[in-house]
């Protein structure tokens, strides 16, 4: 589905390495209007991956407190006897249920994928719902909207609101051509007189924050993020993140944090910086090259769901943890635990229908979770010829079975280690 005349090739092959920075750290907070970002991280909306159990996943790895920091940083969501591989309970270890205080997670604002106003404006209740479910303990969350008409926007922004999200923000950064094609995402990236009658219409009918997110602009030779970002700041927005690369060049090169840098320095409302980090290290070279207020985080997040975490641990204590194998197998099974659960609550489909899109759930994450892990490439080619949820299991739990049974920690070859693929119909929204 990803659109002719840009190219979805992301450079994650090839990434910029970057050493800490000797002082820059991600800050603790961020204010965008009335709600508080802390710290001043935030899950970058991702169709097709950021719902509502892999926001609650990303919320609940994320958990940290300082007191922790010293002991041991373990996967901190509870998977019930099934976790196998004897893996005790790490400090800090709640159960998915728990309140999770803003405060103790390492992830500050979680958003849904973006979501079209057209389609919101016209649901039915119950269908509605169903996009925008959430629960208590995804607090603080906003929800982003794409769409082209001031006053669908605005309705959408409305439901939203009633619905109980913190911040509503506008989706100007969808390289998609359906999207694209009537207006919406990075279209209106070439209409700013529409965006301004857009920001006012929306920012009239909410008194929750509002915010947008936007690319550098339609190519290089139309770039309007400065422009675009002082409208929204004397519109009454409160906040804005940019990713930093331009329609046309989709997901390839590096993202241009240069342009981060400029956008702050062009706005007094806070700017969240997004492109490329993957690291702890990425985070805070993107604070110490941008002055950012926060930082934005979206493909790294399923490939390493601890980065939020260590980007917490590491400006808490100047060191972060890297998981071992069993937090990996700890992780993956709470993970498809949770997705079984949701599916279980939610009995929307019929039960054998559930299965199926579970297993399809379980196959994309395994893909991306296990790049890196000694062994991966293979485990991958068994996941992906499983049928059904329960293979899937099957095969994730033989193959960290006997990963531990072996004791050995081998080193992971470059087929393990290989990019973590988003298949590139995936990347078509932001
Ligand atoms: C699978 C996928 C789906 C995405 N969906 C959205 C979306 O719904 N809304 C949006 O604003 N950006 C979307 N994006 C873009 C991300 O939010 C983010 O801007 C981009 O991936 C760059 O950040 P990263 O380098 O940290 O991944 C998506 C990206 C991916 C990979």
């Amino acid at each position: 589905m990803a659109g002719k005349g840009f190219t979805v090739k992301k450079d994650w092959d090839n990434p910029r390495e970057h050493a800490m920075p000797a002082v820059a750290r991600v800050p603790a907070e961020v204010r965008l209007g009335s709600v508080l970002v802390a710290p001043a991280t935030v899950l970058a909306p991702m169709a097709g991956v950021t719902d509502t159990v892999f926001r609650r996943f990303i919320r609940h790895a994320s958990l940290f407190t300082a007191a922790s920091a010293s002991a041991s940083v373990s996967v901190s969501v509870s998977v019930g006897a099934s976790a196998g591989v004897g893996a005790s309970a790490g400090v800090g270890e709640a159960s998915v249920d728990t309140a999770v205080t803003n405060a103790q997670s390492g992830c500050g604002l979680l958003m849904t994928e973006f979501t079209s106003a057209d389609g919101l404006a016209r649901m039915r209740e119950t269908k509605r719902r169903r996009y925008l479910t959430f629960y208590d303990d995804e607090h603080p969350i906003g929800a982003q909207l794409f769409g082209a008409n001031a006053e669908t926007l605005a309705e959408a922004a409305r439901i939203v609101e009633e619905t109980g999200f913190d911040t509503v923000d506008l989706n100007l950064g969808c390289p998609a051509k359906r999207v694209v094609g009537s207006n919406g995402g990075s279209g209106l990236l070439r209409d700013l007189p529409r965006i301004g009658e857009i920001f006012r219409a929306v920012r009239k009918s909410v008194t929750i924050p509002f915010t947008v997110k936007f690319r550098l602009g339609w190519n290089d030779a139309d770039i309007v993020c400065l422009e675009l970002a002082r409208m929204a700041e004397a519109e009454g927005l409160n906040g804005l993140a940019l990713h930093a690369r331009t329609r046309e060049q989709g997901y390839s090169g590096q993202a241009r944090w240069e342009w981060i840098a400029r956008v702050k320095q062009a706005v007094g409302i806070p700017v969240i910086g997004n492109g490329d980090i993957r690291s702890p290290e990425d985070a805070a070279a993107m604070v110490e090259a941008t002055g950012c207020d926060g930082v934005m985080i979206g493909r790294a997040a399923p490939a390493n769901p601890w980065i939020f975490r260590q980007i917490a641990q590491y400006t808490a204590t100047g060191t972060y943890e890297r998981p071992t194998v069993e937090d990996r197998y700890r992780m993956i099974r709470a993970y498809f635990q949770m997705l079984l659960d949701e599916a279980e609550a939610t009995r929307d489909l019929p039960r054998d229908a559930r299965m199926g899109e579970t297993a399809g759930k379980m196959k994309q994450f395994a893909t991306w979770f296990t790049h890196g892990v000694a062994g991966g490439a293979k485990l991958r080619r068994s996941i992906y010829e499983a049928k059904t949820g329960a293979e899937v299991l099957a095969q994730v739990d033989l193959f960290f079975t006997a990963q531990a049974a072996s004791g050995a920690e081998t080193a992971a070859t470059p087929e393990d280690d290989a990019a973590s693929d988003f298949p590139e119909d995936m990347l078509v929204c932001g």
